[in-house]
């Protein structure tokens, strides 16, 4: 089995990121190595359960387990869901020196993170993330947070994992449509700051990853997990550049929440079409080249990615969009921040956005005509 390490350099709380197929069966070596408890709560979704919770249970047959299972979806990001899993944790007795060890994707991660954040002021967690999002970019970085009726991820804490384990095999079992949004945050990284990545998704790598190849998915990942472990390790609790990794996701935000988080628009569908969005934007504002924001844009759209040609209704009321885009964490002194580009791999903080030639560009693309042609 190869298997890649990548380290997130954060000092004492400094972890491995273990990537690579069949990763799960090492899984009790490296709780020995890392934790050294022998005590695990693990807290997964009924579908990640059903699919995969034999083959956790038997990389922990050595370990005393304890098994949480909660319904899946993003309504468990909640005061509900989080009561819940503390609940069981006390039920069964666990203590700070016990791991808590999240096992599913971006929603469970955030769940049993926050869990373990607050769980007797904070307990040992691990992630082993189940979907490609969650491989990606969620596992990584300790933000962790539940959602309230102000809005998503409004109430957290920044806690990081002792370890993530990423098995790529998991994924065979996960639907395409999540793959496409979970690579949608891959291709964010190439077009942050490694263009040469992008090139190489642009080549190839980005088809076999969606094809779930594993020699692509474990350096597809690699590379991601990289990127995302050297800008956490630059600023671990955004005040600075964390915030490039928001690329594509203030337009991605304000589309979700015209969406309406109903399932109708994964996180990683409003990402892909927002990074196209702000690519043509920053096009438009003369920074950045043509046939750069046209590359990505025919890159997004050969892999079926979503594009912003695809976001029909949730684009008709520019109003509204640039309301949500107001609403934004990144935004300071009233003013809009996005993260525009000067090209594929030179995106920057743009802390001064013009709110008319946003919202000229807005209504530009919300009227049915292609401004590409
Ligand atoms: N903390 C962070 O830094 C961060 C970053 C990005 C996103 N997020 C959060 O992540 C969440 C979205 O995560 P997500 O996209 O992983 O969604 P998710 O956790 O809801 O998982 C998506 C679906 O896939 C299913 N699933 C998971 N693994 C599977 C597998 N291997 N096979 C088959 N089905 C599987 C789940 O049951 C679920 O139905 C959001 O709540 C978002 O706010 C957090």
């Amino acid at each position: 089995m190869t298997a890649d390490t990548v380290q997130v350099e954060l000092g004492p709380r400094s972890y491995d990121i273990v990537i690579g197929a069949g990763t799960l069966s090492r899984l009790g070596d490296h709780l020995r190595a890392t934790t050294g408890s022998d005590r695990v709560a693990v807290v997964t979704d009924e579908t990640v359960h059903a699919l995969h919770g034999a083959s956790i249970a038997s990389a922990l047959s050595d370990f005393r387990t304890h098994v949480i299972v909660r319904p899946e979806g993003e309504a468990q990001k909640s005061m509900e869901g989080l009561d819940a899993v503390l609940d069981s944790l006390f039920r069964a007795g666990f203590d700070r020196s016990d791991t808590i060890l999240a096992f599913g994707g971006g929603v469970i991660g955030d769940l049993t993170g926050f869990a373990a954040s607050v769980f007797k002021r904070g307990a040992t967690f691990v992630q082993v993330p189940t979907t490609l999002l969650a491989q990606v970019d969620s596992s990584v970085g300790g933000k962790t947070a539940i959602n309230n009726a102000y809005g998503k991820n409004l109430v957290g804490a920044f806690h990081q994992p002792r370890l993530v384990l990423i098995d790529t095999d998991l994924l065979q079992t996960l639907p395409e449509r999540q793959v496409k949004a979970g690579y949608a945050e891959i291709v964010k990284y190439g077009l942050i700051d490694r263009p040469e990545f992008f090139m190489a998704l642009d080549d190839e790598l980005g088809a076999d990853v969606l094809a779930l190849e594993p020699a692509a998915l474990r350096e597809a990942i690699s590379v991601s997990c990289t990127a995302k472990a050297a800008v956490v390790a630059q600023d671990e609790r955004e005040s600075g550049t964390r915030a490039l990794l928001n690329l594509g996701h203030t337009f991605a935000h304000a589309l979700e929440l015209q969406a309406g988080y109903d399932g109708g628009l994964l996180h990683g569908e409003a990402v892909s079409a927002g990074m196209d969005m702000a690519f043509e934007f920053s096009h438009r504002l003369g920074l950045c080249p043509a046939q750069e924001a046209s590359r990505i844009h025919r890159h997004l759209s050969r892999l079926g990615m979503p594009t912003r040609a695809d976001m029909g209704l949730f684009l008709s009321d520019p109003a509204a969009l640039i309301d949500h885009m107001r609403q934004d964490k990144k935004n300071e002194g009233g003013r809009l921040t996005l993260i525009l580009a000067r090209g594929i791999g030179q995106s920057f903080i743009d802390r001064s956005v013009s709110e008319p030639d946003l919202l000229d560009y807005l209504k530009d693309i919300a009227a049915p005509m292609d401004i590409r042609s």
